[in-house]
């Protein structure tokens, strides 16, 4: 059996065994869903200090550190989800010709360049999938001189990309069409190395799904946005995973991306009057309803909030068709969505230390089904997580 195989499994267990600590919804819960079970847990993170908590946000190897006390399995976890720098094939960048990165933002750039450098040459025509402008595909086009086709949804980024690739005089060909239209499938040959670069969800695993029908000979991809699926639930893609106990919500899935963002004290402080105004006004309509399911508000404009608690409350109450009456101690309720807030945060906090393990997961379901599909996989990283923290690559190509 294949390292792969061998990791998923692990992986698999353990995320089953540990759902309590991330497989649920903060917003939903009342109190830390391990209040008992785990209450040395509980008791470390109610004493946990704001600076603290924010500390160990950006920092996720003390975060497993920290936590590994009240969580044993969490190194183990993070060791299984541990893959490797995959190692340059070139150094291309110097090569490149003049004019290649116009129009195309910095880190954009960066990332290009490091998922080229990682792809192995096969002197293949060339299959860009979900291209946006064929940023990627300039790249390949100039650096390896083999034709490359373009296929992106939106007419102007492959009129625009066509065009900067006309004047550019690069081997490409854009094609404007629904990665998912059953005519698309059409431009997956088998003689082609197919690439995606951040094809979100479905559409990166269609593509996977579609090579491997085709017996192309390559395709490589780095994953994001495992959510954006056309299903309620993830479908897993390969045996072990299909045989697995785990179903996953979209919720679920979103906490792969759910990356900590140091945000500056503005944005810090906007958050927190927005998610304990949300927070205070679920408490309040519980009280008044005997409802105990959360009740979702819709998005709000940021400038209403600066008009206070007890406007967001009666916004809120009108959107959802509920009356507010009787004498409501607005400033009670606005303290309950504060203190509600710090324990969400907690929540959080154990959530992100099982971000990876669970990515990884997901990203070993595709490296799976290549493989079952007979195909040589390598997962690795293709660049550091400032470039992007969506850096994972998975190489298939096909066993000879
Ligand atoms: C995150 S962008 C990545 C673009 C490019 N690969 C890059 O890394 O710069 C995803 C691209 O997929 C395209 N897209 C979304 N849905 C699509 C579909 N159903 N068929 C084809 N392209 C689609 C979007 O228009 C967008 O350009």
């Amino acid at each position: 059996m294949s390292a792969c195989f061998d990791k998923f499994c692990q992986l698999d267990a353990l995320l089953t065994q540990e759902k309590a600590y991330w497989q649920f919804m903060p917003f939903a819960c009342q109190d830390y869903p391990w209040r008992h079970s785990n209450p040395e847990l509980s008791t470390w993170l109610d004493a946990l200090s704001e600076l603290d908590l924010a500390l160990l946000l950006e920092d996720s190897a003390a975060l497993v550190r920290e936590l590994a006390v009240f969580l044993p399995v969490l190194p183990e976890m993070h060791q299984l989800a541990d893959i490797p720098a995959l190692a340059p094939v070139s150094d291309v960048s110097p090569r490149l010709p003049r004019g290649l990165d116009v129009g195309i933002p910095g880190r954009k750039w960066l990332q290009i360049l490091a998922f080229n450098a990682v792809l192995p040459s096969h002197q293949l025509p060339w299959l860009e999938w979900c291209a946006g402008k064929g940023y990627l595909g300039r790249v390949l086009a100039a650096c390896h001189h083999t034709e490359v086709t373009s296929l992106e949804w939106q007419q102007r980024l492959t009129q625009d990309g066509q065009l900067a690739a006309n004047q550019l005089g690069l081997p490409m060909t854009f094609i404007q069409a629904d990665a998912f239209a059953p005519e698309s499938a059409r431009v997956i040959k088998p003689d082609q190395h197919a690439v995606a670069l951040h094809a979100c969800g479905d559409l990166h695993v269609s593509l996977l799904e579609q090579v491997a029908a085709k017996r192309t000979a390559a395709v490589s991809v780095s994953p994001c946005c495992y959510h954006l699926i056309r299903h309620e639930v993830y479908q897993p893609l390969s045996k072990p995973a299909k045989a697995s106990e785990l179903r996953l919500s979209k919720h679920d899935l979103r906490m792969p991306l759910q990356e900590t963002v140091t945000a500056g004290q503005r944005v810090k402080q906007q958050r927190f009057v927005e998610v304990s105004y949300r927070l205070g006004f679920d408490a309040l309509q519980k009280h008044l309803t005997g409802n105990h399911e959360y009740l979702p508000v819709p998005n709000v404009q940021k400038a209403r909030l600066k008009h206070g608690f007890t406007d967001f409350c009666q916004w809120a109450a009108a959107q959802k068709g509920l009356p507010l009456t009787g004498d409501i101690d607005y400033l009670h309720w606005q303290q309950q969505g504060e203190a509600r807030f710090r324990e969400v945060e907690r929540m959080e906090l154990v959530r992100q230390a099982f971000r990876r393990p669970l990515e990884m997961w997901l990203v070993f379901d595709r490296a799976l089904l290549m493989q079952e599909a007979g195909y040589q996989v390598s997962v690795g990283t293709f660049c550091d997580k400032p470039t992007t923290p969506r850096n994972i690559m998975i190489h298939a190509q096909l066993e000879k």
